[in-house]
């Protein structure tokens, strides 16, 4: 029978957790607080930023909306970044991306300070990880693994495959599964749009993770029986009755053949959430040198 990974209900226990560590991080006078940032007047981008502040307050961590004229100059996000670097009380910092043609998003990062880099974008974050000494992990692949360990799949010694090599996802999940500690061990292949042959890939793989942002792009005939399969795709199509939401893989074939699936949406954009605010709550401890273990 194929169990059907539920995000929800993971993501709310994971939430549940970090509102106790809130809790004692209150008793030391400490509130967690992430900077939100939005140059844009794209909806979705503005609809992100307003779900990503809800997620913080349901669980206590404080909230500052910075938001920048989309037509200003890259310096005025740039001096934004600058003092919110240099504030105090301000632990994590989220730049809402894609940023307007005048700033590049790979300056933003680099101007952050990456002990407020909740992302995990900023390149001695990647090097940390890519070492095996993470200090924030990206948010989907942090999701993914804690799916993967939640759902009791073992990484070690399996062959994984993933999808899609983009910065935020299949580059660094794909680190991550190959360190040498638990939740990785995992023999980790990764295509791309130039890979000859994917089903040749996926279909002897343990473990898939789609994220290519191609409408079911894995079907079950691109899969070994009782594999497990993780979709991290999001993608809007157009219905007769409008549009829906699908991910990269075909989910009813392939749950014909997968021992364990993520639906869309309710698999792994929850997790994805929870661990911004994951990342939130390590910053608030590394950055006042207090122990933070895990959950
Ligand atoms: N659930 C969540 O929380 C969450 C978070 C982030 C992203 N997403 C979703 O995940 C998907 C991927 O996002 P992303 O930002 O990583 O996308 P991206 O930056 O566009 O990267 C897509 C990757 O997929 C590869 N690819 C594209 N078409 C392919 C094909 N036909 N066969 C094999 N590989 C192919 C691309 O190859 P090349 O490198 O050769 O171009 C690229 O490496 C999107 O649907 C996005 O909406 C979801």
């Amino acid at each position: 029978m194929t169990t059907v990974i539920d995000g929800n209900a993971v993501a709310s226990d994971l939430r549940d957790r970090l509102t106790g560590r809130i809790d004692d991080l209150a008793t030391e006078g400490v509130t967690p607080t992430l900077a939100t940032v939005l140059m844009s007047d794209d909806p979705a981008s503005e609809t992100y930023v307003s779900m990503k502040q809800s997620d913080c307050e349901e669980v206590g961590i404080a909230t500052r909306d910075v938001e920048i004229d989309p037509d200003a100059p890259a310096e005025r996000l740039f001096d934004t970044l600058d003092d919110l670097n240099s504030d105090p009380e301000v632990d994590g910092v989220l730049v809402q991306m894609p940023t307007p043609d005048q700033v590049a998003d790979s300056e933003v990062i680099r101007r952050l300070d990456p002990m407020k880099d909740v992302d995990g974008f900023h390149p001695e974050n990647v090097g940390l990880l890519v070492r095996g000494d993470p200090r924030y992990k990206p948010c989907t692949p942090h999701g993914v693994q804690h799916l993967l360990d939640h759902a009791g799949v073992e990484t070690e010694g399996a062959d994984v495959v993933i999808v899609g090599r983009s910065n935020i996802v299949g580059k660094p999940l794909a680190n991550m599964l190959l360190q040498k500690t638990a939740g990785g061990n995992a023999t980790v292949t990764v295509c791309h749009s130039r890979t000859d042959d994917l089903a040749a890939h996926t279909g002897r793989a343990d473990i898939v993770v789609a994220a290519a942002g191609v409408p079911e792009l894995v079907d079950g005939s691109m899969l070994a029986e009782d594999s497990v399969v993780i979709d991290v795709g999001v993608n809007r199509v157009e219905t007769e009755d409008g549009s829906t939401l699908v991910g990269d893989v075909a989910f009813d074939s392939a749950s014909e053949l997968a021992s364990a699936i993520t639906p869309v949406p309710g698999g792994v954009g929850p997790m994805t959430r929870a661990m911004l605010l994951y990342n939130t709550v390590k910053a608030a401890h590394l950055r006042r040198d207090l122990a933070f273990d895990g959950l």
